[in-house]
């Protein structure tokens, strides 16, 4: 089969471009530790509550004890957004903590963005979003909702305060 200089040209341009992504992909996720952020479950929006919650996930539990340590250095916040807020809206770790978020919306599309950070995820009602992140460096990290989620979304924010 005979193919033409100038096409076998772009094939080959083709093919080390391809490469060129592939690795940026590798290279991202396994040295930077970029992750999607995974559907990590299905939730029924309307049994999560401000308080007294019915979805039988520690999305139920009290504001105070959605945050808790799981192991040394280990922690899980179950996060509700809502129109216009995250509940809880600070959390303080020591440096060097490991933080898995578990996020959730009991009324509309929200989003939940740290910057410096990889945490950069959609806030779903029906899903619950999980991403991990490793606080080294103390400091307040405020996060803020990068979804347009109605009138008062430029007040929605929190803080994380690594000590
Ligand atoms: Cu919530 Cu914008």
């Amino acid at each position: 089969m005979h193919v033409h200089p100038s096409e076998k040209r772009y094939f080959i341009f083709t093919f080390v471009l391809m490469s060129i992504f592939a690795a940026a992909l590798a290279v991202g996720s396994l040295a930077f530790g970029v992750q999607l952020p995974a559907p990590y479950q299905l939730v029924d929006p309307t049994t999560i509550r401000a308080t007294g919650g019915t979805s039988g996930l520690p999305f139920d539990l009290p504001e105070e004890e959605r945050f808790r340590e799981v192991a040394p250095g280990q922690y899980e916040v179950y996060m509700h957004a809502y129109a216009w807020g995250f509940s809880p809206r600070e959390i303080r770790v020591p440096a060097g903590s490991r933080v898995t978020f578990y996020l959730t919306s009991r009324d509309v599309l929200h989003g939940l963005l740290i910057p410096e950070t990889n945490i950069n995820m959609m806030v779903i009602p029906g899903q619950v979003s999980r991403l991990t992140h490793e606080f080294n460096t103390p400091g307040t990290f405020n996060f803020v909702c990068h979804e347009y989620c109605g009138i008062a979304h430029h007040i929605m924010y929190g803080q994380i305060i690594v000590e």
